[in-house]
């Protein structure tokens, strides 16, 4: 599976949104993503095929030493082709650059793919949310790496 990683183009926040809608069940809004796009503190990378489809995206919040990956997704049909990963290493290298040392972020209890994900690229778990999701609710894991 060929694939590139760049920063998300703006007009690509349609193709996120599809996939968001498509993948969760508690998706932001085409709204929320374009305001979060906005905000000088987001960095949003994708992965593209070789048709330049959008296959894949994460999002970073970066605040000072501390940044947070808000979230990452991979279209169904290119799953286990290491897209979530290079995303995810490219999100990380960003907020360094930025100056980030420490990286967080939450992940569904059930979600066994992205906690399995996570702990690859170095995240451990640190504390529980109780009921932090909805739809359906359930608790998350935070975790954090560095
Ligand atoms: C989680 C997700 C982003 C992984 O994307 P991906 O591109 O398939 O991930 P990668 O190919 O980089 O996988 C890296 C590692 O993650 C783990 N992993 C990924 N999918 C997995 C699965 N279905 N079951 C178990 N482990 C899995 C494996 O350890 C994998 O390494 P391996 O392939 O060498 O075994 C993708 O499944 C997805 O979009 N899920 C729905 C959205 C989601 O849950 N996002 C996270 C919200 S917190």
């Amino acid at each position: 599976m060929e694939y590139r990683i760049e920063l998300l183009p703006r007009e690509e926040l349609t193709a996120v949104s599809r996939l968001e809608s498509e993948i969760f069940t508690d998706a932001w809004s085409y709204d929320a993503l374009l305001s979060s796009y906005d905000n000088p503190c987001s960095v949003f990378f994708r992965a593209s095929d070789i048709d330049n489809n959008t296959v894949g995206y994460v999002v970073l919040y970066c605040m000072y030493e501390e940044a947070e990956i808000l979230n990452v997704a991979v279209s169904p049909a290119v799953r286990r082709f290491g897209i979530a990963t290079a995303l995810i290493r490219a999100a990380i290298a960003a907020g360094e650059k930025l100056g980030a040392k420490a990286f967080f972020l939450e992940v569904r209890e059930s979600n066994l793919p992205a906690k399995s994900l996570y702990e690859k690229l170095g995240f451990v778990p640190i504390g529980i949310r109780k009921r932090y999701y909805s739809n359906p609710v359930e608790n998350a894991i935070e975790m954090r790496r560095g």
